[in-house]
């Protein structure tokens, strides 16, 4: 059977209270992400049961439960997570009782019957478990009629995971704030002149949307670059190798796959930009001295970032963040 990546285990069972502290949840682009969510894949009107995989310590899992309350629906929510120091922030979080039960568990082994959910839907995880082995026991949990797998991913840099190869895919783009949607209209423009003149492949669309607008609304990119040399060992969603597991599959209809882009940037407060990064598991991992390069890079990178790029009192760093879902069916095979 196959196990849990190491380096995620020992990353989040020691950094889940920082983790918690810094990284961004979903509240910014609630509505996107629940009616995405809702319309894709809670499409039957009555009860439904979610499979919250890899819910850590429960950002994605409060915004869906208030998300619910607002739709005013009847959705009970298992959350399952391998890390016992995601699940006892989970727990500090989110109030388990009447539609919400949380068990320690893996993609590898879902603690939960056969066809028993309506939707799994993993957030800012899947790229730690793309394989077919994870695949095989998603699909074993879920409905075989109408069960939907929901990838989420925030993302702060343009990569390889915003480069769609399936040329059936369906892709819905939105703006979450005034500035992005004007940039992202004009760069749409761009993006379509570009193709249309054979200089882009139909599959960088997205990506190079993505590239234009990170250059010109801020420098993030700069200390992303840097700190990239560390995560080459890890499954990465930037990396994309999540994408290749979902076209090379049998348990689900990758022809009918789903994808949405909600562009936005929310602003930092630059004391918090290294403890950001510091949450990511691979610099989590470093040594001290390593850490300690990393930040007095960061420190003194932050310092000559154009004034554009700042907040008006030089207190806050602009910071690309988007968010991407796949959305897709499952495949009825016996
Ligand atoms: C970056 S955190 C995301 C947590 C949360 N969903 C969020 O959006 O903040 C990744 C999570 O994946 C979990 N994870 C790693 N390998 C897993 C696996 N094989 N099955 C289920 N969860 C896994 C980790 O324990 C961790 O909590």
């Amino acid at each position: 059977m196959s196990i849990v990546n190491s380096s995620s285990l020992t990353a989040f069972n020691s950094n889940h209270e920082l983790y918690d502290k810094v990284r961004p949840g979903f509240d910014r682009n609630k509505k996107f992400l629940t009616e995405f969510i809702f319309d894709q894949c809670l499409t039957r009107g009555e009860a439904c049961n979610v499979l919250e995989l890899a819910a850590g310590t429960g950002k994605f899992t409060k915004a869906f439960l208030e998300a619910v309350q607002m739709r005013n629906r009847e959705v009970n929510v298992t959350a399952v997570d391998p890390s016992q120091g995601m699940l006892e922030s989970f727990q500090k979080n989110i109030e388990v009782g009447r539609n919400v039960a949380v068990y320690q568990g893996s993609s590898y082994s879902i603690p939960l019957p056969d066809n028993s959910v309506d939707c799994v839907i993993v957030a800012q995880g899947f790229h730690w478990f793309a394989d077919s082995s994870s695949l095989a026991e998603i699909h074993r949990v879920l409905n075989k009629k109408t069960g939907r797998l929901a990838l989420i991913w925030n993302f702060d840099a343009a990569s390889a995971a915003q480069k769609i190869p399936n040329a059936n895919t369906k892709v819905h783009i939105s703006y979450g704030d005034d500035k992005v949607r004007l940039y992202g209209k004009i760069y749409a423009e761009t993006v379509k002149e570009l193709e249309f003149n054979g200089l882009i492949d139909s599959s960088d669309r997205v990506f190079k949307l993505v590239e234009m607008l990170v250059g010109k609304l801020t420098s993030w990119d700069l200390l992303a670059t840097h700190v990239y040399r560390y995560d080459h060992a890890v499954p990465q969603y930037r990396h994309g190798e999540w994408r290749r597991c979902m076209e090379n599959q049998n348990f689900f209809d990758a022809d009918r796959a789903i994808e949405s882009f909600d562009m936005g940037i929310d602003s930092m407060p630059k004391e918090l930009v290294f403890p950001y990064w510091l949450s990511r598991s691979y610099i989590t991992n470093l040594s001290d001295p390593e850490k300690q390069a990393v930040e007095k890079w960061m420190s003194e990178s932050i310092s000559k970032f154009p004034m554009q790029h700042l907040s008006a009192d030089g207190q806050f760093v602009n910071r690309f963040l988007s968010t991407h879902t796949y959305v897709v069916p499952v495949k009825n095979i016996s």
